[in-house]
C-alpha cells in the first residue's frame, strides 16, 4: 500500500436518516413519530420546521440512488422509519415494508451495499404514549420491530445498525430537552439510555437467532476530549466529560458495566438505578460484529464550579469552526479511533458519520464548498493514519448524502455533499460530491 492508498476492501459510503429526508409524513399509513410532536411545539425547532416533506426522498429515491451510483459510492447507510413498519400497536405496515424493499432493490441495481439503521430517533408516537424509552416494554417492542426487519428485509441487508447515537436519543431527548421528546430529567435520561442499550443487546441476540449471514453493531457518537489546561481541576473535568459522552455507552457495550465514577455522579443528581435488572449487562454486552463511530468535533473542557450537575464548561478551541459552531479538529478522530481500538474492542470499526455544515450557496448551478472538501480531506488523512498503523478501520460514510432536516436546527444547516433546493427539490452535487467521486475512483487521498 503506498502512503496515500486505502485498502482495496475499504468501503466508501454515504449516510442519511429516514426522518431527515423521506417526507411523505402521512403517506401509505405512516403515523406520527415523536419528532412530529416535538416540532409542533412552538420554539423547539428552528422555524417550526418538520420532516413532513423534507427532501421528498420517499418519492425521489430512484433519482437519489442513481446519483449515489454515479458518484461511485459503494455503500449507503439509511434508516428505517419505525412508524412505517408498525404504524399502530401490533399492526404491520405492509406499504412501509414495501417501500424499503423497493429502495433495497434500487441499491442492488446500482451495486450499492445497504447499511441499515433500525432506530434513528423516530419513535412511533403510539409507543411514546405508552411510556416510550422510559418503559421497559419498549425494549420488547423494539425486539419485535427488529425481528420483523430481519424476516422481511434481512436477505438483502448485509449490515445492520441497531441504534444511532443513543447518547442523543437519551441525553438530548430526556435529559436536556433539546431533542424529542423534550424532557429534562436525568433519572429519565439514564432510564432511556438503559432501555436503548438493552434493546440493542436484545436485537443482536434476535439477529443471531434468525441465522442470517450479515453483520450487526451499534453506532455511537463519540468525541475526543481535551482538558483546557494541565491543571488538575481541568483534567478531572475532562474525565467527567469523557464519562458523560463516551464511557457511559462504550463501557456497558464492551465491558458489561457502567463507569463507577459516573454512576456516583449521576446518583448525586437523583438517579436511583432502579431500571437495572439482573442479567441486563450480559444482554447489553452481547458480542457485536463491528462498532460504528460518528465523529464531528472534539470537546475542550475546563472545570466550572458553577455547573452544579457536572462541574464543567466547554471552551471554544482556536481552530476554525463550522456552521454548527463545531471546531474542526481532525486529530481528534485519530485519537478516538486509537482509544476505541486499544481500550475497548478489536472489532472492525466503521466511521458511520463524519461531515460538516457550511452556509453553502448555489451559484450558476454549482456549489463551491471548498471548506467542506478541506474538512473531509483532513479527517480522511487522520483515518488513513490510523489504517497505516494497522488500525481495523473498514469503511467511512460521509454525512450526509444530501442537505436535510437537521433536527432542532430545521433546514437551516446544510450537511450534504449534494445541495437540495427545498422549493423545487432539485439536487445539485456540490464540489465535495465531485471530490468524493474522484477519491473513491482512485481509492487514494489526493496529493
Ligand atoms: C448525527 C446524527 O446521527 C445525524 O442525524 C445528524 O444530522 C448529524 N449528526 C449532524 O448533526
Amino acid at each position: 500500500m503506498n502512503n496515500k492508498l486505502f485498502p482495496s476492501d475499504f468501503t466508501w459510503g454515504t449516510a442519511t436518516a429516514a426522518y431527515q429526508i423521506e417526507g411523505a409524513g402521512s403517506e401509505d399509513g405512516r403515523t406520527p413519530c415523536i419528532w412530529d410532536m416535538f416540532a409542533a411545539i412552538p420554539g423547539k425547532v428552528h422555524g417550526g420546521h418538520n420532516g413532513s416533506v423534507a427532501c421528498d426522498h420517499y418519492h425521489r429515491y430512484p433519482e437519489d440512488i442513481s446519483l449515489m451510483g454515479e458518484l461511485g459510492f459503494q455503500s449507503y447507510r439509511f434508516s428505517v422509519a419505525w412508524p412505517r413498519i408498525f404504524p399502530e400497536k401490533g399492526k404491520l405496515g405492509e406499504k412501509g415494508i414495501d417501500f424499503y424493499l423497493r429502495l433495497l432493490e434500487q441499491l442492488h441495481k446500482h451495486n450499492i451495499k445497504p447499511s441499515v439503521t433500525m432506530y434513528h430517533w423516530d419513535l412511533p408516537l403510539w409507543l411514546y404514549e405508552q411510556g416510550g424509552w422510559l418503559s421497559r416494554d419498549t425494549v420488547a417492542h423494539f425486539e419485535e420491530y427488529a425481528d420483523t426487519l430481519y424476516r422481511r428485509l434481512g436477505d438483502a441487508v448485509p449490515m445492520w445498525i441497531t441504534h444511532n447515537e443513543p447518547w442523543c436519543a437519551a441525553f438530548l431527548g430526556y435529559g436536556m430537552g433539546v431533542h424529542a421528546p423534550g424532557h429534562e430529567d436525568w433519572n429519565e435520561a439514564l432510564t432511556a439510555a438503559h432501555h436503548l442499550l438493552l434493546s440493542h443487546g436484545r436485537a443482536v441476540q434476535a439477529y443471531r437467532a434468525a441465522g442470517l449471514q450479515g453483520q450487526i453493531g451499534i453506532t455511537l457518537n463519540l468525541s475526543h476530549v481535551d482538558a483546557a489546561s494541565p491543571s488538575e481541576e481541568d483534567q478531572r473535568a475532562a474525565q467527567v466529560a469523557d464519562g458523560f459522552t463516551n464511557r457511559w455507552f462504550l463501557d456497558p457495550v464492551f465491558r458489561g458495566s457502567y463507569p463507577e465514577d459516573m454512576m456516583s455522579r449521576f446518583a448525586d443528581l437523583g438517579v436511583t438505578y432502579e431500571f437495572i435488572k439482573p442479567g441486563d449487562f450480559t444482554t447489553i454486552s452481547t458480542p457485536n460484529d463491528f462498532v460504528g463511530i460518528n465523529y464531528y468535533t472534539r470537546q475542550l473542557i475546563r472545570a466550572n464550579p458553577e455547573d452544579r450537575a457536572f462541574g464543567l464548561a466547554h471552551v471554544k478551541g482556536e481552530n476554525p469552526h463550522t456552521d454548527m459552531d463545531w471546531e474542526v479538529y481532525p486529530d481528534g478522530l485519530y485519537h478516538l479511533l486509537r482509544k476505541v481500538s486499544r481500550e475497548y474492542t478489536e472489532l472492525p470499526i466503521y466511521i458511520t458519520e463524519n461531515g460538516a455544515a457550511y452556509a453553502d450557496e448555489l451559484c450558476d448551478g454549482s456549489v463551491n464548498d471548498g471548506e467542506r472538501v478541506e474538512y473531509y480531506h483532513r479527517h480522511l488523512e487522520a483515518a488513513h493514519r490510523f489504517i497505516l498503523e494497522g488500525g481495523p478501520l473498514k469503511g467511512y460514510y460521509c454525512w450526509s448524502f444530501m442537505d436535510n432536516y437537521e433536527w432542532a436546527y430545521g433546514y437551516s444547516k446544510r450537511f450534504g455533499i449534494v445541495h437540495v433546493d427545498y422549493e423545487t427539490q432539485i439536487r445539485t452535487p456540490k464540489q465535495s460530491a465531485l471530490w468524493f467521486k474522484e477519491l473513491i475512483h482512485s481509492n487514494a487521498l489526493p496529493a
